[in-house]
């Protein structure tokens, strides 16, 4: 590695710079939470609203993000924890472009996700937890991974055969079980208001 003789090149135009030309400020939403807990539905939802209140955002998802620069990732914690790191380096580089950048990974590792918080400043990662019981994700089972999983197709299969973490100290609560999408929108558009990210 010749990480010694690499030099960081600063750019004239700051985040602050970008964020007063969008007129709202930039963060990460980090969506955690089982498969078929309803992050993608949610982050898309959160996306859409808030392109229709003129604040840029974009989704970073699992699922999409594993067709292309994380496709060479599997599902061993040595690897979850390589797609954690890459997603929040690349949300790293969305958020400094002034986006509301929305994540919606599973990130079944507290540590992961303390990592991920970790490459963000104080008070740009919101950390959301998308709570949904085990036994509501297996009755929606929306890609019938649920059945592989208990089959023995996959391996691996968070929830089933492999651990998730839920966050201890989340900024928002979502209990997608319980309550319509909808609600969570607007729960964490009023999050986005009450903190002044957007006005
Ligand atoms: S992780 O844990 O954050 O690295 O996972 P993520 O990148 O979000 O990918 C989760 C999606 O991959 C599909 N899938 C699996 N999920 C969990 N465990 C195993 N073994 C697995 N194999 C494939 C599944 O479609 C997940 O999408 P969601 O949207 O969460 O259901």
């Amino acid at each position: 590695m010749s990480e010694q003789h690499i030099t960081w090149h600063p750019s004239q135009i700051g985040r602050e710079d970008r964020c007063r030309l969008n007129k709202h400020k930039s963060c990460v939403l980090w969506l955690t939470g089982l498969s078929g807990s309803g992050k993608s539905t949610l982050a898309y939802e959160i996306e859409k609203e808030l392109f229709n209140l003129n604040c840029r955002s974009y989704v970073l998802d699992g699922d999409n993000i594993r067709h292309g620069l994380n496709r060479n990732l599997g599902f061993s914690p040595e690897d979850r924890k390589e797609n954690n790191r890459r997603i929040a380096e690349t949300a790293k580089l969305f958020v400094d472009a002034g986006i509301v950048t929305v994540t919606a990974f599973i990130s079944p590792y507290r540590a992961d996700r303390d990592m991920a918080r970790s490459i963000f400043g104080n008070g740009n990662f919101i950390e959301i937890y998308v709570k949904c019981s085990l036994g509501e994700c297996e009755r929606r089972d929306p890609k019938g991974l649920y059945k592989k999983a208990k089959a023995g197709e996959i391996l691996e299969f968070t929830g089933i055969s492999a651990p998730y973490e839920p966050p201890l100290r989340p900024e928002i609560i979502i209990e997608s079980d319980r309550q319509p999408v909808s609600e969570s929108v607007a729960q964490i558009l009023d999050f986005l208001l009450f903190h002044n990210y957007i006005f």
